[in-house]
């Protein structure tokens, strides 16, 4: 019998050309998700689902469709699908690693340098017509040479940030629950620290964790109050992994410098707290929104749902 898929979010014409005629795509080309209702409706029958994060894959959206074998989540993350009801039931689960591990890092690094050297408020401030002459004291902000840069998360991306700190001579401290080689350390010139050790020294503070139970609100009050004050917290990990009115707290009463964040609580809904703040930049979660990368992440998230409904193991499962 023909395969059917659900395509439940857009996807670029490049990954919609790999799907052979055979197959009968039910497609919803919006970013929006489709309205629960809708999502158990439309996945009744179907073999295979490639969503985006914003649609959720829970246990009742699983139960609603005994026939599923594949979802293929167009992203590294995948909080949004309940991972651990898709094994019991059979279905396997995909993501999108490696082809976003560079073009992430290179927007944290985005943000590490807006927040450092105030590129958000000099714009607006440039614009504005406020600028009279070169001005002596205008807009100071920290330098990122020679300074500390720590990673909680030492994955495929928080490498791929630490790799990029070589340029800038700094000395880097990274954190995972999983240790790499030596070699690893070597090469990237990193050295393993315990968080605390990390947050109490770090000049910059990027995340690169999962969101797991034991991420959620990794940083919080406690743990911001243990960071310099004059230090930068970057976000282009997953929202829930800071408590983001602990952070407003922060931002505004100066236990840290700054902030860069690209991903937040409840997207997209970003506390009202933090859009007034001149020393934070905000981003619409869009670390991996390069035209190569999301045409590189959608193409592969069609590849593994192909590969399963054709009986072979998908390229990138989850671990
Ligand atoms: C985006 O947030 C991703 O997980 O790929």
């Amino acid at each position: 019998m023909a395969k059917k898929i659900l395509i439940s979010n857009v996807l670029p014409k490049e990954a919609l050309d790999l799907i052979p005629k055979e197959i009968t795509v039910d497609y919803h080309s919006a970013d929006a998700p489709l309205p629960k209702a809708e999502l158990l409706a439309r996945l009744k029958g179907k073999d295979g689902l490639v969503c985006h994060i914003v649609s959720a894959i829970d246990e009742e959206v699983l139960a609603a469709a005994p026939t599923l074998k594949v979802v293929a989540n167009v992203a590294v993350g995948y909080n949004n699908i309940d991972v651990a009801v898709a094994r019991r039931r059979g279905v396997v689960v995909t993501n999108t690693p490696d082809v976003l591990t560079e073009t992430t890092a290179d927007f944290a690094w985005a943000l590490l340098m807006a927040a450092a050297r105030r590129v958000v408020e000099a714009d607006h401030f440039a614009r504005s017509g406020q600028w009279q002459r070169w001005q002596w004291d205008l807009l100071w902000g920290a330098d990122v040479h020679g300074k500390t840069l720590g990673i909680l998360g030492f994955g495929r991306i928080g490498r791929a940030v630490a790799r990029r700190a070589s340029g800038f001579d700094m000395r880097v401290l990274y954190h995972d629950a999983v240790r790499p080689e030596p070699a690893v350390e070597r090469e990237l010139r990193v050295t393993y620290a315990e968080p605390e050790t990390i947050l109490r020294e770090a000049d910059f503070v990027s995340l690169h964790t999962p969101l797991l139970p034991k991420t959620r609100h990794l940083i919080n009050e406690r743990t911001l109050r243990l960071m310099k004050k004059t230090a930068i917290l970057v976000n282009a990990a997953r929202g829930p992994i800071v408590d983001e009115a602990a952070l407003v707290r922060a931002l505004k009463e100066g236990w840290i410098a700054g902030a860069g964040i690209d991903v937040f609580e409840e997207e997209p809904t970003i506390h009202p707290g933090l859009a007034p703040l001149p020393n934070v930049v905000l981003a619409p979660h869009i670390a991996s929104a390069s035209r190569d990368t999301r045409i590189a992440m959608a193409t592969l998230a069609v590849r593994n749902c192909l590969a399963v409904l054709d009986g072979k193991p998908p390229l990138t499962p989850v671990p």
